[in-house]
């Protein structure tokens, strides 16, 4: 039938102790090894140790073995080594440097969470009660994996692996960027940027709603100020509510929530988004080293160094 979700990812980093300490403050679960699980989506992040940090694996989730055929075969037709096994396709994009394992998974089946009650001018839905967002006090606990950003020396290879290889759809595109690419419902699972180096800009956690991104963000912040990179925000591209945080290794993680959601091909028109409008629609401006991580010219140096 279909793509229809990221599954897990492995994350590389040289300090696997602090990175992990710093995922399960994020609010995942500690599943032991180093791996983490969310609410919903089971086991999706696990670290290990690289000598530089980066995105080793990144798992996708398809209905059946008639979609791992075909994505053999789009994959071999790029002239990209593919594995097929019994369970599942292999391949590796050498301009993100990242192998993806695409693999029949179940779907997500997560449990209907109305949105909480807003008053608006002539519209009281809440009436003689204070607002869930400020009476909550359990920690944030994310729901699921939603997309990760990579950085790719080859932009243009890269997104055919994930489009024409894979089987991903553009949902938007912003020139001299990237273009916003989902193997699910969402708005996009999958960006790729060109960047000099191959490496992991940020992964994307669901979150309920945005008092949920706000109180997940600032419990972070109260235990290191020194996380914060940019929020809170609402994109533009994708509609969802952002704060991105800072891992030990440099990785960025958002929390996200109201994401864009695409279940009708028909009914979505991708468009070409310019500038910052790309970017975000309101919030403060990005600092220089979300578009530029600042530890990109170490990085370059890593690479070029067995390892
Ligand atoms: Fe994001």
């Amino acid at each position: 039938m279909a793509l229809h979700r990221l599954t897990q990812i492995v994350m590389g980093v040289p300090d696997v102790a602090a990175t992990a300490a710093y995922y399960e403050d994020f609010g995942l679960t500690p599943t032991g090894g180093h791996a983490f699980a969310t609410a919903d989506g089971g086991e999706q992040l696990r670290v290990v140790h690289s000598e530089r940090r980066r995105l080793l694996r990144l798992g996708v989730g398809a209905d059946d073995p008639d979609d791992l055929d075909r994505v053999a075969s789009s994959l071999a037709a790029l002239d990209v080594a593919v594995e097929r096994t019994a369970t599942g396709v292999r391949a590796f994009d050498p301009g993100s440097e990242v192998t993806v394992e695409i693999g029949i998974a179940p779907r997500y089946e997560q449990p209907p969470t109305p949105a909480p009650p807003y008053n608006t001018p002539g519209v009281n839905a809440r009436v003689g009660e204070r607002a869930p967002g400020i009476l909550r006090d359990h920690p944030v606990r994310p729901r699921k994996l939603g997309h990760v950003v990579l950085g790719s020396t080859d932009q243009a290879f890269s997104q055919r692996f994930f489009t024409d290889g894979i089987g991903f759809k553009v949902s938007d595109t912003v020139p001299g960027l990237a273009a916003f690419l989902r193997c699910s419902t969402d708005h996009h699972n999958v960006l790729v940027q060109q960047a000099p180096v191959a490496f992991l800009h940020h992964t994307s956690w669901q979150v309920d709603d945005v008092d949920e991104v706000g109180r997940g963000a600032t419990a972070m912040l109260e235990k290191d100020p020194s996380r914060h990179v940019w929020g809170l925000g609402r994109h533009h591209v994708g509609s969802n509510f952002f704060w991105y945080l800072r891992d030990p290794a440099g990785n960025f993680s958002e929390y996200y929530s109201d994401l864009d959601c695409i279940v009708d091909d028909a009914l979505w028109t991708p468009q070409v988004w310019e500038g910052a409008r790309g970017l975000f629609r309101w919030g403060p401006p990005p600092p220089p080293s979300f578009l530029a991580p600042e530890d990109l010219a170490e990085l370059m140096t890593g690479a070029h160094q067995p390892g």
